[in-house]
């Protein structure tokens, strides 16, 4: 061997690492300050602000004002979490155990009682199978970058929650809506959803329960989206942040397959009633070793870029879960009701289709354009009712839906039943009949 050589070689092979990471010193340094936001932030966007914000929302001085357009469960007060739920943070906070850093993908302790409350004998679930996270949404920012590329493409329901877009886009991932069916309760469009998949498609969504819907997918319907990512070998992030929180018993997706690997996003903000205290969690099923060991590697990884979920909140998880099922029962059944009590004040409108809902805290509300001839869209529709009846409703263009408008069901009853009139009021008055020359290729009869 030369060692002269060896050592040349190694030589060079540090100059050219050097000279990668160090070009050549730039000829001029910057003559003047120009700080410019990165095209990461510059390519956030949250299309419900985007929306919402160019939305002219003046309410009726002599009508207080009743949004219906906030998914946050706590804004009217009627609905406070459990006692138990309480006092577990309560504790954890005087035990002084949880002030200081957990694991970044948390507590053994805290991942086990996840796995417990979610392990089945169809889908076992071990500590090991549990990440922690700051809320669902980190979850589903760790799924989707831990399955994507920048230049891949991930299939997600329209309508559907917009903050998958939100943050694909902003990775350089490109978004391919499937179609949800209103007519058949929200189901997906099968032979669309097949139709969109590629080569480059590295993740299938699906929200059930559904937010905006409301909608809660039959097993026999999450069998059939099951056998296209089966077929296909796509892998599916399942947002089921709404699980439990249904009229119906509905089955996790894991439960139903085992072959396909799926990533469930999940945590405590709806169901337990507490969105601020920013718990969520990922359920790692992979019962084929799909994902291995690499994808699990490369969740634990992405979780250490911001150390994951609040440690008091975890010290708490454990007694948060044991919540009585009263609890649960009664959001339940509050929900049941008032979706009941608007959709029937709601079915008898003229030129609205409500769509009942089966789980979440959602009712979507078709709009019959072709009567509103006052109002060009959604979006037009809606403001008008902020301006005349102070009642302000997402329109579903904001979900990439047009032509509808999303309701919150999490309302005090009588604040229900008093929007239910006003937007009753409103449609009266600008209800016009179909006048039989003229049509309108905005009509959802059509
Ligand atoms: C509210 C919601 C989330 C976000 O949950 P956080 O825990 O507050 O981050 C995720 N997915 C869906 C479908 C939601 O409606
Ligand atoms: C931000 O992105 C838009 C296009 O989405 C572009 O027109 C604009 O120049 C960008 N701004 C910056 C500061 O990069
Ligand atoms: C909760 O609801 C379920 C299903 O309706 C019922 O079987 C159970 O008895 C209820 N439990 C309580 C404590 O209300």
């Amino acid at each position: 061997m030369d060692h002269y050589f060896i050592i040349y070689s190694i030589y060079l092979e540090l100059f050219i690492v050097y000279s990668v990471l160090y070009p050549a010193k730039a000829k001029s340094r910057r003559q003047r300050w120009e700080v410019k936001p990165s095209d990461m932030a510059n390519n956030t966007l949250n299309p419900i602000r985007a929306i919402v914000d160019g939305m002219k929302l003046t309410p009726n001085p002599d009508k207080p004002m009743i949004a219906l357009s906030i998914g946050d469960p706590t804004v009217f007060g009627n609905l406070p979490t459990d006692e138990t739920v309480r006092q577990a943070l309560k504790d954890a906070i005087d035990s002084e155990k949880y002030n200081g850093y957990a694991p970044s993908v948390g507590y053994l302790k805290s991942r086990q009682a996840v796995a417990n409350f979610y392990s089945c004998p169809e889908a076992p679930l071990e500590a090991e199978d549990v990440i922690l996270t700051s809320g669902c949404s980190q979850a589903i920012d760790l799924a989707i970058s831990v399955l994507c590329n920048p230049g891949d493409n991930i299939l997600v329901p329209c309508p559907g929650f917009s903050l998958y877009k939100t943050l694909a886009v902003s990775l350089g991932i490109e978004v391919k809506l499937y179609n949800l069916l209103p007519e058949k309760s929200w189901e997906a469009d099968l032979q669309h959803m097949e139709s969109l998949i590629d080569e480059r498609t590295s993740c299938l969504i699906v929200t059930n329960p559904s937010n905006p819907c409301g909608s809660v997918f039959s097993k026999e319907h999450l069998q059939k989206i099951l056998n296209v990512a089966s077929r296909h070998c796509v892998p599916i992030l399942a947002d089921e942040i709404y699980t439990d929180l249904v009229r119906c018993t509905s089955p996790s997706m894991a439960s139903l397959s085992s072959s396909v690997p799926i990533l469930s996003c999940g945590g405590l903000a709806k169901r337990w009633l507490v969105p601020g205290w920013r718990m969520g969690w990922i359920l790692i099923h992979d019962r084929n070793n799909i994902f291995g060991s690499e994808i699990r590697q490369g969740l634990v990884k992405l979780s250490q870029r911001i150390l994951g979920a609040c440690s008091v909140v975890q010290g708490a998880l454990e007694g948060i879960l044991n919540a009585p099922q009263s609890f649960y029962n009664n959001t339940i059944s509050f929900l049941k009701s008032n979706s009941q009590i608007c959709f029937n004040e709601l079915s008898t409108v003229p030129g609205l289709t409500p769509i009942m809902p089966s789980g979440a805290m959602y009712l979507m509300v078709g709009i019959d354009m072709g009567h509103f001839p006052d109002f060009k869209n959604d979006v037009d529709f809606t403001e008008a009712l902020v301006t005349e009846q102070s009642v302000f409703c997402l329109p579903a263009s904001a979900f990439e839906f047009p032509n509808y408008f999303r309701i919150v069901v999490t309302v005090p009853e009588h604040l229900m039943v008093e929007a239910c009139g006003r937007i009753r009021e409103f449609c009266q008055r600008h209800y016009r009949p179909r006048s039989s020359d003229s049509s309108d290729s905005n009509d959802l009869d059509q």
